[in-house]
């Protein structure tokens, strides 16, 4: 088929990988005909002035929020979260508070682009697979949005999660194995109902990376340092990297963060190499063997002049127990920036300000963490 392209007024275009085919917006599409990732090639724009008179969420970049309709938009008006410092280790930390969010995860960024795109599609049913905070975010705005939708979990994934899923009305499926058989099971559905994955489907990321946009207005319009980031399948990550490039191309930032990506020693496929024998970990979130979009990690983390960092379950629960001690009732999958934060201390200079989240609400994990704290 030959390459579309973008018409007169256009600002946007889906562009393949790796055939670098292109195909209009207006296409229900999550991947390329040559079944390779797809990105979306975009122009976004920002007025400051504009921006801050609007209400503190994260629609206040909407001119850099690839959405065409207003009327399209499925949101709750969230957002703009609360960033406050903690002391890690002596380290002053500024921590996004994106546990806060209507779900309980940062995810329910990428879940109101992707359910508003799916809306302006008129696509009226979807399948997603996650290990359950994605699952529960793309559920939540699509009982908002009234779209029909199926989400697979292994069946290991959090009670509350799987509650979450299906009182929001989704039909969940539960399967055996690893979160790449999950992911696996839901790509056979995906070849008849339109796939809203976090991990293939781009605008999933463009509303990640609001992530970005809100940190550097929070600092008076300037970039961090670092970002400390947990990375499974790095939608934050890669969301936070397209944001940040987005403000520096626009002239608003000069530079942008270095990326500190955490993976759980226990299954850190891009620390670690593929080849490494992976286990279990308490840090469910990021139990990803095989990540979809693994080389653009590894690119935007080297192209920042960051590195990865491994933190064992010890240290992952050690930093959970400070944490919940401190008042911040955070999943276990969100404690792993703080035991890498800690574990870096006094060895490697963190370029200041220094930036992380936490990524999950605790109450998605309750009945994991009340045993965790007591030993078990
Ligand atoms: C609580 C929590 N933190 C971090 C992550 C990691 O996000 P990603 O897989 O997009 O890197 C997840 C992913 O599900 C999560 O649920
Ligand atoms: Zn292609």
């Amino acid at each position: 088929m030959p390459p579309l392209f973008l018409e007169a007024g256009d600002r946007m275009m889906l562009v393949c990988k790796t055939c670098r085919n292109t195909y209009k917006t207006s296409e229900p599409r999550w991947r390329c005909e040559c079944g390779s990732l797809l990105d979306l090639d975009f122009q976004p724009r920002f007025d400051i002035a504009k921006i801050e008179a609007r209400m503190p969420s994260m629609w206040r970049y909407r001119d850099a929020i690839p959405i065409d309709d207003d009327a399209s938009i499925v949101s709750f008006n969230e957002g703009f979260t609360p960033i406050k410092e903690v002391e890690i280790a002596g380290i002053p930390v500024l921590f996004k508070l994106d546990h806060l969010f209507p779900s309980g995860s940062f995810k329910d960024r990428g879940a109101s682009v992707l359910v508003s795109k799916i809306k302006e599609l008129g696509i009226r049913r979807v399948v997603e697979d996650s290990s359950g905070n994605a699952g529960s975010a793309v559920a939540g705005y699509c009982a908002m949005a009234g779209i029909d939708c199926d989400i697979f979990v292994p069946d290991n994934t959090s009670e509350s999660k799987c509650h979450q899923v299906t009182g929001y009305g989704a039909r969940l499926t539960c399967v055996p194995g690893t979160r790449e058989d999950t992911a696996a099971t839901a790509l056979e559905a995906a070849t008849h109902t339109y796939y809203a994955s976090h991990t293939w489907n781009p605008w999933f990321f463009h509303g990640t990376k609001t992530f970005a946009f809100e940190v550097c207005e929070q600092l008076g319009w300037e970039s961090p340092g670092t970002l400390v980031a947990p990375v499974g399948n790095g939608t934050l990550l890669l969301g936070a990297y397209i944001g940040f490039i987005e403000l520096m191309n626009a002239g608003i930032i000069d530079r942008i963060p270095k990326l500190v990506a955490v993976q759980a020693a226990a299954c850190a496929p891009l620390a670690l190499g593929t080849g490494a024998n992976f286990s279990a970990t308490i840090a469910e979130g990021i139990a990803v063997a095989q990540p979809v979009r693994g080389q653009e990690i590894i690119d935007a983390v080297r192209d920042s002049e960051g590195f990865f960092v491994t933190v064992s379950e010890d240290e992952i629960l050690r930093s959970l127990k400070e944490m919940v001690s401190q008042g911040f009732y955070i999943e276990p999958t969100s404690a792993v920036v703080c035991a890498a934060i800690s574990q870096l201390a006094g060895k490697t200079d963190l370029q200041p300000p220094v930036v992380s989240l936490f990524t999950g609400h605790g109450l998605k994990a309750a009945g994991k963490i009340v045993k965790l704290l007591a030993g078990g």
